[in-house]
């Protein structure tokens, strides 16, 4: 799977534990920095991502900031993005079973890395359920609301 990932300074030794186990596991990851713990603006690092998950260009994304409450609350301003900030495996299970989360948000301050490399491998393995939450899911989007 193609994989997007980016964090902001707080985030950033996840992001790069993360994006070395994907590559192990032979995932395809484009890192979209920062490349250091200097410190930077977490929106400049989830628009980008965002972007380019609302225009097709993976499949999935890892966003990780101090809480991962920046990295969801701009990711999901993007059309055709589904940002779920999780705190443990059950809510990686369902943001993707129910909600077709297409962007992982954690916190780099608030999540060990035994529980981050679970949600992460729960969150690319694990299908969308579909049926009556593929029609919730449809509603997300404001103009298909109806
Ligand atoms: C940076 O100090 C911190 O505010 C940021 O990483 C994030 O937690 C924002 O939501």
């Amino acid at each position: 799977m193609k994989i997007l990932m980016a964090s902001d300074h707080a985030g950033f030794e996840l992001k790069e534990l993360l994006a070395e186990r994907a590559r192990e596991s032979g995932h395809e990851v484009v890192d979209l920095g920062p490349a250091s713990e200097d410190p930077v603006d977490y929106p400049d690092f989830a628009h980008d991502l965002a972007r380019r998950i609302s225009a097709g260009e993976a499949e999935r994304g890892v966003l990780i900031c101090g809480t991962g409450i920046g990295m969801a609350i701009v990711a999901n301003r993007h059309p055709g993005v589904r940002a779920a900030l999780c705190h443990d495996a059950f809510t990686a299970e369902l943001a993707r079973r129910h909600n077709n989360a297409n962007v992982l948000c954690m916190g780099g301050r608030t999540t060990g890395s035994g529980v981050a490399i679970q949600m992460f491998d729960i969150f690319l393995a694990t299908p969308f359920d579909g049926g009556r939450h593929g029609l919730r899911v449809q509603k997300v989007e404001p103009h298909k609301e109806h």
